[in-house]
């Protein structure tokens, strides 16, 4: 069977659907195409299942690009206001929980609801369980294959996003059509991952497992000031999250244990004030009794129980170096297993900044996480999707 519409969107995740609603809103015929069985996976299971769906301060310096200036162009097509706008529309509630991120206050189904209703109301079909198997041009037509049906259009947009979490149906698909296109595609990694840890520090890290401490972390010139998370494998929470989009394998990460705390001066206040107070009681009443407790067994197990009277001053300084630059080499990372994003893809070099089209490829489109823009952790990821949807749709 053969379906011909003026449009064919590749996925029906975050930016596929409402591509395919904006595009069907200016009066086109199109169908979204995804081989997984339910639209939107990746907007159901994130923000805990509440969707950080955007953030009040979206700027293009919160998004890893191999050209940092690509984004601009699309964020400011598309804004935070205008996505706020149609959530609002909607009815959907929603909350700040921190730093500009928004949140449903209920379910992420309601944006899923609300890009389908969109799809719905302007016409666009989303067919899903549709296993896309090849794609090809034919007599100036992009050709769709898929098992015993044939779809045809002059216009093909990419948005099968990135690999990250395999088992919700990603795929490196994307990356393989740009290719086959000619497009150059950077090599793609990990992003927003936890990272695991194999050497000494295992033992420290699987003890405090479930402690959080809000740190500072550095690494390539990027810091973040975040909580951080103990797990039985390594560390996570936002700080490394954050973090592991700029590390790369054998980086070492350093991370101020304490950054409210100047521990050397406040070490020789503590020295004069409770001089019997052991070290490692100084540690706990500025984090936990456990992290305390696990630190110093994993760093200096023989000076916790040390009064502060008995440090010198070099001591001191060395106890403050050691939690201000704590340092770390993680082995790995969990990979995309739990990653929220692919960094690396389609170079933008190849796309048109104000409208996603191949420059070298006229009526071929590539949206979303597919391309080579990563957001930071907040709902920077959702409003690229939006934003380079919303582009893409304005000039099919
Ligand atoms: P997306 O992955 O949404 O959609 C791609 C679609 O293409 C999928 O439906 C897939 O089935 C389909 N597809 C893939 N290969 C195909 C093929 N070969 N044939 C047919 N269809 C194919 N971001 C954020 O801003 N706030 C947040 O709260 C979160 N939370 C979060 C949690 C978790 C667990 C993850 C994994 C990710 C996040 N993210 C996030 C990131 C965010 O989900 C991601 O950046 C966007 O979904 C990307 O949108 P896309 O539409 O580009 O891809």
């Amino acid at each position: 069977m053969t379906f011909e519409s003026d449009v064919i969107v590749l996925g029906a995740g975050a930016a596929g659907l409402f591509c395919a609603a904006q595009a069907a809103a200016r009066g086109l015929s199109v169908q979204v195409l995804d081989h997984a069985n339910k639209a939107g996976k990746k907007i159901l299971m994130s923000g805990g299942g509440r969707c950080n769906f955007t953030n009040y301060y979206i700027e293009p310096s919160c998004y890893i690009s191999h050209n940092p200036h690509f984004c601009k162009s699309a964020l400011s097509q598309y804004s935070q206001w205008d996505f706020i706008a149609l959530v609002e529309q909607y009815g959907i509630a929603y909350h700040e929980k921190k730093a500009g991120q928004l949140f449903c206050d209920d379910k992420a189904k309601q944006i899923v609801d609300m890009l389908l209703d969109q799809c719905a109301q302007f016409g666009a079909q989303v067919r899903l369980s549709v296993p896309v198997s090849a794609v090809e041009v034919v007599e100036g037509q992009y050709q769709v294959q898929a098992a015993e049906q044939t779809f045809r259009s002059r216009q093909l947009v990419v948005a099968t996003g990135g690999p990250s979490i395999p088992t919700l149906g990603a795929s490196g698909f994307g990356y393989q059509l740009a290719e086959q296109f000619g497009l150059k595609v950077y090599p793609h990694r990990a992003g927003l991952v936890p990272f695991t840890i194999t050497d000494q520090l295992k033992t420290l890290c699987h003890e405090l497992s479930g402690t959080a401490l809000n740190v500072t972390v550095d690494c390539n010139h990027t810091q973040f000031h975040e909580d951080m998370l103990f797990t039985h494998r390594g560390l996570s929470g936002p700080a490394m999250l954050q973090i592991s989009s700029y590390w790369w394998p054998g980086d070492e990460l350093q991370v101020n244990l304490l950054p409210a705390v100047d521990v050397a001066s406040e070490l020789r206040q503590a020295q004069h004030q409770r001089p019997k107070q052991s070290l490692k009681q100084w540690l706990a009443d500025k984090t936990t009794q456990r992290f305390s407790e696990q630190w110093w067994s994993a760093v200096n197990a023989p000076l916790a129980d040390t009064r502060l009277a008995q440090l010198n001053g070099e001591q001191m300084d060395n106890i403050a170096a050691q939690l201000h630059q704590w340092r770390i080499k993680p082995s790995g990372t969990e990979g995309y297993r739990t990653a929220e994003v692919a960094l690396g893809g389609v170079d933008t070099d190849e796309l048109s900044s104000k409208t996603l089209e191949a420059k070298r490829q006229p009526g071929l489109y590539f949206i979303g996480e597919v391309v080579d823009v990563t957001g930071h952790l907040g709902g920077f990821n959702f409003q690229w999707a939006w934003a380079s949807a919303y582009a893409c749709a304005q000039h099919l």
